[in-house]
């Protein structure tokens, strides 16, 4: 008999709700978005957390009736743990207790990076192709930029991280510079696709497979701040260009780092993971990297790269079929 599990995602500002089965099939993935935080240019925790209490309960339902499985049909409530916003992820984590305890089924406590590192296995047809263990992964999200070598869905060893800030806060630092709404990663995303990367901006010289974007962040400001003096309208008349161009130093820096580790470990699959890879110049890319080195490429689904309850589904899978459950006394962590 097929086991079902329900996931919860609330770790930022997407209420998130997943049914899988023991095959890794996803049968839903219910996301509701915030866009509460739109206005004040990035997401405000007390009303993050606010949303999540709002949302929980319809997403979980609407989860459940998509995927046509009753309550008494799961056999364990996989969440997110941490890290996140501290208020946000309490909500997810006392809803999990909640109905598991009302249940009498266990609960599954997940790594919300690690959830991202796993959501190639996340499986919409029985045939799809998922990575061989070991693999390389690129994760990239607002708040991490990390090469993780993942031997297999327990063992994961971090071979470089960022020592200041992730990709993605520097393309929407960026954005914000623009004067473009948040997230700012899809606009200039979009409005480089019309630009060409005239501009030259500073590179880190960072040891070992870490990664620094602050200096990154600072030369782009100066280049902008120098041409605004000559040019009060340089950003109106060239935001494409200056798009294309921080666009193309940042991927140029990830991709830098993770080839290098590409070499090193002879490692032969590669994948992406996080909210910045739905960026397309870097899927592309990472794609050719791939090819260059003659690996496996994995690329998440659009749907896979922001938060999302299927890969915490997905990641608590694999727990619960290790029968690795959690104590309903466990608490959330930020970090
Ligand atoms: O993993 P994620 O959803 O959230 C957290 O880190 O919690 O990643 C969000 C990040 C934001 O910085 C957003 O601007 C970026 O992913 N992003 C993109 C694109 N879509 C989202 N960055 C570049 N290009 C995109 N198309």
């Amino acid at each position: 008999m097929n086991r079902y599990i329900l996931a919860i995602e609330s770790s930022c500002d997407d209420t998130s709700a997943a049914v899988l089965r023991d095959d890794f099939m996803v049968y839903s993935n219910i996301t509701a978005s915030q866009k509460v935080h739109e206005k004040y240019g990035g997401v405000v925790p007390e009303l993050a957390s606010r949303a999540h209490q709002q949302n929980i309960v319809p997403v979980v339902d609407i989860a459940l009736k998509e995927a046509k499985i009753t309550k008494q049909q799961l056999s364990a409530i996989a969440f997110t743990r941490g890290p996140g916003l501290l208020g946000s992820l309490l909500v997810g984590v006392s809803f999990a207790k909640s109905i598991a305890t009302g249940l009498n089924i266990p609960i599954i406590d997940v790594n919300h990076l690690q959830a991202h590192v796993l959501a190639h296995f996340v499986k919409e047809n029985i045939e799809q192709e998922v990575p061989e263990f070991p693999y390389l992964c690129l994760l990239v999200s607002g708040g991490n930029t990390q090469i993780i070598q993942v031997n297999s869905d327990a063992e994961m060893i971090v071979l470089g991280k960022t020592i200041d800030d992730a990709a993605g806060e520097t393309i929407d630092k960026v954005a914000k510079i623009l004067s473009l709404p948040y997230p700012g990663g899809p606009h200039i995303d979009r409005l480089a696709k019309d630009g060409k990367p005239v501009l030259e901006f500073a590179k880190s010289h960072i040891k070992d497979y870490d990664y620094s974007f602050s200096g990154l962040k600072t030369s782009i400001l100066y280049t902008l701040r120098d041409k605004l003096k000559e040019n009060p309208n340089y950003i109106e008349e060239n935001i494409n260009n200056i798009a294309c161009s921080a666009q193309k130093s940042v991927v140029e820096a990830l991709l830098y780092k993770f080839e290098k580790s590409v070499k090193d470990t002879k490692i032969k699959t590669i994948a992406l993971a996080g909210g910045v890879s739905a960026n397309s110049l870097l899927r592309e890319k990472f794609s050719q990297l791939g090819n260059k080195y003659n690996c496996k490429v994995f690329i998440p689904k659009f749907s896979y790269t922001t938060d999302n309850a299927a890969m915490v589904a997905c990641c608590g899978m694999f727990k619960f079929l290790r029968g690795d459950f959690a104590d309903m006394s466990l608490v959330a962590y930020a970090r």
